[in-house]
């Protein structure tokens, strides 16, 4: 079958790698794709905010199977018009997608079906959120309902300073995304995050794994979309993870049908995790970045079938075949990132990496220009391996970031840090 994946990130070239060795995929393209994926797909200049572009792409293309790796265009409607034109597509409707693109949402599901989460409440006005947040002290979190490109969530420490961040979202900051606020009780805990797939009815787990979202060694500095990630999460143990799936993601998925809003595509479950307690922090309704790369490293091909099961609705029949190994990715990133950062530089040294199926550098934001690499983002390159343990595949990974030459970049020094302290 022929495939198109839409996204340009790590996360899109990761699963382009998987689904590339999976011998059903025929012709695989990727829009509008990076300067990486040419070893496994064919880059395609496309709107993909434009269900018409990419619907006449599919048909010139006879493309059998589109898969969506970000949010926008699930939230503007991307996935619903395919449907319509009776392609398949793997990703969430619209309404399913406001499972990630409205905080408020989530937390009337989370009540709807018992799912245990942060205490909340939803504001439009800003005298009556400043009443609150005075009512119930700090720390305390305010969110701006909407999608805030990762901008929009302040974890206050005191009441000024949560207070401030009401008056920047009602105020406009965040446009329509933050015209209502959601305030929310502050969570202590280990967070992790839980990967479901699910075709509307049925769920099955594919991994666990955890984000580092500081820039800087030993989670210092400001957040980023994300500079490293290894899986499994060790702190999510079995029985944890049936507890998530018992508590939280079965009746989230059940509430989401009985609503008439199934969902389809892979739910982004982040957690809370204290004392043998998991509460969700939020939804995603996408692969995280760079989540995706070490989980499909440890997938591979199957991942390919496991798609098609939630798109032919068939997930009850589908198994995962865990290699019983671990994954580990560095983010290779702009100096300023994620502040202002130059774009241009030149990156060497990427023709003579290892590629072997335990070892692959990802391509983020790079593009070629005469010849050559370049960096035209800030998050640039994912170097990531796997092996028996995770300290084998942190080595192997850092051996891949090292043999890179790029002065203009940096990377964290302790990606995994937490695990391996465990
Ligand atoms: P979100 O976009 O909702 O995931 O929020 C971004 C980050 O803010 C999360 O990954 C957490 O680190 C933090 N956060 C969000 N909600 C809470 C909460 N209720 N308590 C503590 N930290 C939170
Ligand atoms: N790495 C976090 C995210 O993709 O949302």
């Amino acid at each position: 079958m022929n495939i198109l994946i839409l996204g340009s990130g790590g996360r899109e070239h990761a699963l382009a790698w998987a689904i590339r060795q999976n011998p059903k995929c025929d012709r695989l393209f990727v829009a509008p794709g990076n300067a990486g994926m040419g070893d496994v797909a064919r880059c395609v200049e496309l709107d993909i905010m434009s269900a018409p572009a990419v619907i006449g792409f599919c048909e010139e293309a006879s493309v059998d199977l589109v898969v969506i790796g970000p949010e926008a265009p699930l939230a503007a409607g991307v996935s619903d018009a395919l449907a319509d034109a009776r392609i398949k597509v793997f990703g969430p409707s619209a309404a399913a997608a406001r499972l990630e693109a409205s905080k408020a949402f989530t937390k009337e599901i989370c009540d709807a079906c018992g799912a245990p989460t942060a205490a909340w409440a939803r504001f439009d006005d800003a005298e009556a959120a400043r009443g609150y947040i005075r009512a119930q002290g700090a720390p305390i979190v305010v969110k701006a309902d909407g999608l805030a490109a990762g901008k929009g969530v302040t974890v206050a420490m005191t009441v000024p300073e949560a207070l401030e961040a009401v008056d920047r979202a009602l105020g406009g900051e965040f446009g329509e995304a933050g015209a209502e606020v959601v305030i929310e009780e502050f969570m202590q805990g280990e967070e992790a995050s839980f990967f479901v797939l699910s075709d509307g009815t049925h769920c099955l787990p594919i991994g666990s794994a955890q984000d580092h979202k500081r820039v800087g060694d030993g989670d210092t500095g400001p957040n980023t979309g994300g500079m490293g990630a290894y899986s499994p999460a060790p702190v999510l143990t079995p029985a944890l993870q049936e507890q998530v799936m018992a508590r939280i993601v079965r009746p989230t998925i059940a509430e989401m049908a009985r609503c008439g809003t199934p969902f389809q595509g892979v739910l982004y479950v982040g957690l809370m995790i204290h004392g043998g307690e998991a509460r969700l922090v939020e939804y995603n309704v996408r692969f995280g970045d760079p989540e995706c790369q070490v989980l499909m490293m440890r997938l591979g091909a199957q991942v390919l079938d496991l798609i098609l099961a939630c798109t032919d609705g068939q997930l009850d029949n589908a198994r995962v075949n865990w290699a019983e190994d671990h994954a580990l990715t560095v983010v290779l990133a702009a100096k300023g990132y994620p502040g202002s950062y130059e774009k241009g530089s030149v990156i060497g040294g990427l023709d003579d990496l290892p590629d072997d199926g335990f070892r692959k550098v990802f391509h983020a934001g790079t593009a070629s220009k005469d010849g050559r690499i370049v960096a035209v983002g800030g998050r640039v390159l994912a170097a990531t391996a796997r092996g028996d343990s995770l300290a084998q595949a942190r080595e192997r990974a850092y051996a891949l970031a090292q043999a890179i030459d790029w002065p203009e970049g940096f990377y964290r020094r302790d990606i995994g840090w937490r695990a391996l302290a465990r």
